[in-house]
């Protein structure tokens, strides 16, 4: 799957692509993302790429034509171009599980006050928020998209089966984890846990999740 995110803070995501799990997956070539500075589509001496907004108000829109001019330069045909804002149709999982199977994503991140919304009209098919709210700017909003949907192409979790038992796949939250040391501190590891009982084991994991996802998310067992 190829990605391109167009930015005007393209170094935070230096570490983000480079480690753990997207690192290796882009290694592998599983995902081929690209960051790219939306500066670089300015034309004018000082590169600029926002302005006052029309009708007055506090802070800088970007402008129109470094933004299209960089979509413009990536986009395939059939590609998905994706604007991350607060005002967007909230993130989920199911929606990760769905850009998963794209072809080509464009992620475009915004700043100061918001984009022209003739951007939004003309070269935008979705617009995403990963949750209520405010991010300096969009970049770790694409980050976290990214980070959600490249688990679900297969290769990029080492075990392909730790997708299956989780929270929003099931629509539960998940059960608590041990590992060694059996006691730590005084607090043991529930004997359940111990026993070797699979069957047991379930039935006290599907407990816990229940009774967690009513304590902690009750709007997801409705
Ligand atoms: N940009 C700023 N805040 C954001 C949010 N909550 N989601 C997506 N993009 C954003």
């Amino acid at each position: 799957m190829r990605i391109d995110v167009l930015t005007l803070f393209p170094r935070m995501l230096d570490g983000f692509l480079s480690e753990s799990m997207l690192g290796r997956a882009c290694e592998a070539k599983l995902l081929e993302i690209t960051v790219r500075n939306v500066r670089d589509w300015a034309t004018d001496k000082h590169r600029t790429t926002d302005d006052r907004p029309f009708g007055g108000g506090a802070g800088m829109v970007m402008k129109c034509e470094p933004v299209v001019a960089a979509i413009e330069a990536v986009q395939t045909p059939g590609c998905r171009r994706i604007y991350l804002t607060p005002d967007g149709v909230p993130f989920t999982s199911a929606k990760a599980e769905e850009l998963s199977k794209q072809q080509h994503l464009v992620l475009l991140s915004g700043h100061y006050e918001g984009i022209d919304q003739r951007i939004r009209d003309t070269v935008i098919d979705e617009e995403i928020s990963i949750g209520d709210y405010v991010l300096t700017n969009g970049t770790l909003a694409a980050a976290v998209l990214i980070d959600a949907l490249a688990r679900f192409i297969p290769g990029v979790l080492g075990e392909e089966k730790s997708l299956t038992h989780e929270s929003f796949t099931s629509k539960l939250l998940d059960f608590p984890q041990y590992t060694r040391p059996a006691e730590y501190r005084g607090m043991s590891v529930p004997e359940v846990l111990l026993s070797g009982n699979h069957t047991e084991i379930d039935k006290w994991r599907t407990a816990q999740q229940e009774e967690k996802t009513r304590q902690v998310r009750p709007d997801l067992l409705k």
